[in-house]
């Protein structure tokens, strides 16, 4: 049994009450076995914090590495020729290495950035690819290929046939749901109702039951979007996948910005689970999501910068920002204090994962997901009496990640994350 002490931190614990303690944390394998000041624990590595702030990884429920290498595309087209024009043709380019240095490089940088699990969309081909680097970078992941079998303007690369689509998920599924010590799980990813037969929705829902594994797509991103569901299925999204029987709480739909009522009352009746995706939803100009609403509603709502080329980088502290200043903008200074916006990244995330009791928190019997930062601040020190939410959300950036432990392993120490310099070897 490996046994970490992590030792001198100011714990953000992020639990119900959002403690923060001031103290030590005892981890054996994989697991938090104990929180408190002064320890008495023997272990095999000691790390001092030396007072740095300690947080949960952040969660992130809706992210394409298979974009990664995308970055720098089509700033100023709307979703639907983003994708016609840009996004499917490059995703139809792409081949075994490149999907394996796009997923290798998107994780190096989430995991710079204090991310240590990911709700991830892979393209139609060469998921394999992407399983491996999540394996070899050693972050906590679910993810999938994408499944595409209706759409027009879609390259013929990526046409699938429906039930050649369901098997090779199936096939992925079975080789990578639970590998690496439970670290990664198998997600369904149809990609959206314009892209997804009826057939092909039906088989996934038949499928995520047997297999009791979670439905990742996107759902109501994009006016355009909608037009297209609703002349063709003649419903509203949502009610749509309602209607197919997809609508549970193993469903989990980024980005959700055009909700009327009926599709909300669907949403948080049958327990879906919402990504929102603020810079992307900006970006793409596709629209402010009403998230207050929805967590006053009690619906679970995470935060994912989805791909590269949507919103640059991968950093959820710029979506921390974004998700606060978005909706104060439109609703007063109140409307999203910091410990919300923090709990969204965190727990927040846990939960539409239905992982809230695994990760998503500094607690006994939770698994090592942790962050270190770095917030010292010369010019300011040592007015430590700043509220830490505040500090943590509006003024720490990715250069404050000191050190990153997923699953009780560190994956980054120094800031040298551990996989990245194989993000360089260009064959
Ligand atoms: N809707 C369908 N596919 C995509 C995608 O790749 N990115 C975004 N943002 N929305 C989508
Ligand atoms: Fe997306």
């Amino acid at each position: 049994m490996a046994t970490k002490l992590i030792r001198n931190a100011v714990i953000m614990t992020m639990n119900a009450g959002n403690e923060i303690v001031q103290g030590d944390i005892f981890i054996s394998d994989n697991v938090i076995k104990e929180i408190g000041a002064n320890l008495n624990a023997q272990a095999d590595r000691v790390i001092d914090a030396g007072g740095k702030v300690l947080l949960p990884g952040f969660v992130q429920t809706h992210i394409h590495l298979c974009q990664t290498l995308f970055r720098g595309r089509a700033d100023d087209l709307a979703l639907i020729d983003w994708l016609r024009q840009k996004i499917w043709p490059l995703e139809a380019a792409h081949d075994e290495d490149s999907v394996y240095y796009s997923a290798l490089l998107g994780l190096g940088e989430l995991i710079r950035s204090g991310t240590t699990t990911i709700l991830d969309m892979e393209t139609v081909h060469h998921t394999e690819s992407a399983f491996r680097a999540i394996e070899e970078s050693g972050m906590r992941a679910l993810s999938g290929k994408v499944m595409m079998d209706h759409g027009t303007e879609v390259p013929l690369a990526l046409q699938e046939n429906t039930q050649a689509s369901l098997q090779q998920s199936v096939d992925l599924l079975e080789r990578w749901n639970g590998a690496a010590n439970g670290r990664i799980q198998y997600a369904f990813c149809p990609r959206f109702v314009v892209s997804c037969t009826e057939e092909l929705l039906v088989g996934v829902r038949d499928l995520s039951e047997r297999y009791k594994v979670k439905v990742h797509t996107h759902a109501s991103e994009n006016l355009d979007e909608i037009a297209l569901v609703e002349a063709e299925r003649g419903m509203r999204n949502v009610v749509y996948l309602d209607h197919i029987g997809l609508a549970k709480p193993n469903l989990i739909l980024a980005h959700s910005i055009w909700l009327n009522d009926e599709e909300k009352r669907i949403i948080r009746d049958r327990g879906v689970k919402v990504t929102h995706c603020p810079g992307s939803n900006m970006k793409l100009a596709s629209g402010i999501a009403q998230v207050p609403e929805l967590l006053r509603e009690g619906i679970k709502v995470g935060i994912g910068a989805d791909g590269a080329p949507c919103n640059n980088n991968l950093d959820m502290f710029q979506e921390m920002r974004l998700t606060a200043f978005i909706q104060k903008i439109q609703h007063g200074p109140t409307v999203m204090d910091s410990r919300t916006v923090l709990r969204m990244a965190t727990m927040g995330g846990a939960e539409v994962l239905g992982m809230e009791n695994e990760i998503g928190s500094i607690e006994v019997g939770k698994l090592a997901d942790l962050q270190l930062l770095d917030l010292e601040d010369f010019h300011v020190y040592p007015s430590y009496d700043a509220d830490l939410f505040s500090r943590v959300v509006y003024a720490a950036t990715r250069g404050d990640v000191d050190t990153v432990m997923i699953d009780g392993e560190i994956v980054m120490q120094g800031k040298v994350v551990r996989t990245i310099d194989r993000t360089r070897v260009l064959k």
